[in-house]
């Protein structure tokens, strides 16, 4: 179709190499969305006549139809999606219609168009399972937010904490990932439609009109910026990749929490897997696998960061590998979240483990030394020496901080008199959970705050993507309607 400056057609091996079909295949039904606001928008400009209008748009209706019931399918020779689609309209109408249909617009405008809508859409749906999981998440910091379980810190015992307090930490964690998603979206969905080649056009076309039939929040303006960048792909990656980096770290805890060693959770029959040889296992492979699939989305990013290091400004081929990366990675994304999610909202929490093994860890010792600050009056640092002295008395002994009578004796040498029953007011790993009332701190009373805090944030996002989805649908619903007029 391309070849009019040329001798004779293309060489079958560069048009397999150069040809985007298989990326391309995503994004059909918004290439043909966005033609035909391109052609409603030619009419109404009265660049082109109504009448060819008409006829463009019945073709790009049953483009869609031969498309969906496998009469039509993209053929390798025409390279590309919009390539496809103009010929097809050629076919059924006649080569001046699909000639005409590109009146005032490149491929180059066109595949970005279609690449932004599509990925506006994926980001949608991405936002709904971080929802999802964030909501999986408060529910189970709710219910476990007087859990007992160690803290840890460089993997070691530091101080009791609570499950629902763990599970609390992801929600806000994720919290971030949300708004930075959203962040991401902003700058996808603007249109670039009308930037043609790089230059604009000499044609009086209304980009506003197109970016609101095809349910864009703006325009991209600057024509040059908008066929030259990818950054909205670098932005959407970086933000899945750092999502994917929050829920690898939760995939490693819970990994090691399933295992015979902690024993603190067990995932449900239906999110585990069995070994082909060893008949007891039980696998948490779904956790493996998110912590797996990570390393394949940070790939991405970095492939796409190689891609646009040092393009010139302009359209640059290389660009067309942008939609390689981002689609699988988009898929990985979604994978890992939804399974996430089902995985966590029936993982079985060993609540009797978990609370015994803060027992004898000496996790409680902050506790004595912040009683002896705040009732015997000493300085932080001797009360750290203090009661350092007392765990080592306490190790040598191979007793721990719960045997209140030798911690009592051993605090007499310090000249501290405190009764057994302080004493266990002040060790009980729970009471000392509670006590950590301070903002975002253990107890499961703050606990069950942040919980409600999150959620009525979260109700915020959920109407937002509400409002995001209904734009794209009442934009759709509209250009649909237009066509209807026309044809
Ligand atoms: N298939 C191309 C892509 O995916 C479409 C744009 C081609 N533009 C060009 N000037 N060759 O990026």
């Amino acid at each position: 179709m391309l070849r009019g400056r040329f001798k004779g057609g293309i060489d079958p091996a560069l048009l397999e190499f150069s040809s985007s079909l298989g990326t391309d295949k995503e994004m059909f039904f918004e290439d043909v969305w966005g033609s035909k606001a391109h052609v409603l928008m030619l009419a109404k400009q009265g660049i082109i006549s109504k009448d060819d209008a008409s006829k463009i748009l019945s073709a790009l209706e049953a483009v869609k139809k031969d498309y969906s019931s496998g009469k039509f399918v993209l053929k390798q020779e025409f390279e590309d999606v919009h390539l496809n689609v103009e010929n097809y309209v050629s076919l059924e109408c006649g080569p001046e219609y699909g000639g005409r249909m590109h009146t005032a617009r490149s491929r180059n405008d066109q595949v970005l168009t279609d690449s932004k809508m599509h990925l506006r859409g994926e980001l949608l749906q991405v936002l709904g399972y971080v929802l999802e999981l964030e909501k999986c998440l408060l529910d189970l910091s709710e219910k476990h937010s007087d859990t007992i379980m160690p803290g840890y810190t460089h993997m070691q015992h530091a101080q009791p904490i609570t499950f629902g307090f763990w599970a609390g930490s992801y929600a806000s964690m994720l919290f971030r990932d949300l708004e930075r998603l959203m962040n991401a979206y902003d700058h996808v969905n603007l249109c670039p439609l009308g930037a043609c080649a790089l230059a604009g056009t000499s044609f009086p076309i209304d980009r506003e009109y197109t970016a609101k039939l095809l349910g864009f929040d703006g325009v991209q303006v600057n024509a040059l910026d908008a066929v030259s960048s990818r950054d909205h792909v670098l932005e959407t990656l970086s933000e899945l990749s750092i999502t994917m980096s929050n829920l690898s770290k939760m995939a490693e805890e819970l990994v090691l929490w399933s295992s015979h060693e902690f024993r603190f959770i067990e995932f449900s029959d239906s999110f585990a897997t069995g070994s082909s040889i060893m008949p007891q296992k039980k696998n948490p492979d779904m956790a493996e696998l998110v912590r797996g699939k990570t390393g394949l989305v940070y790939g991405a990013l970095v492939q796409m960061l190689t891609v646009m290091k040092g393009l010139p400004s302009g359209y640059n081929r290389d660009m067309q590998e942008d939609r390689v990366m981002l689609w699988p990675a988009l898929r990985d994304v979604k994978g890992a979240l939804m399974v996430l999610s089902s995985g966590l909202s029936l993982v079985k929490v060993n609540k009797e483990v978990m609370a015994s093994s803060v027992y004898g860890d000496y996790s409680t010792a902050t506790e004595l030394a912040n009683y002896l600050v705040r009732v015997e009056g000493m300085p932080f640092r001797k009360a750290y020496e203090v009661t350092g002295g007392i765990v080592k008395e306490l190790i040598a002994k191979e007793k721990g901080l719960e045997d209140y009578e030798s911690v009592k004796q051993a605090l007499k040498r310090y000249n501290v008199n405190v009764s057994s029953g302080a004493l266990s007011e002040i060790l009980d790993p729970s009471k000392a959970v509670s006590r950590n009332k301070s903002i975002g701190g253990t107890a499961p009373a703050e606990v069950r705050r942040m919980v409600n805090a999150l959620r009525d944030a979260a109700k915020g996002f959920d109407a937002d993507l509400e409002k995001k989805s209904e734009k794209i649908e009442a934009a759709k619903k509209l250009t649909a309607k237009l066509v209807k007029e026309f044809i």
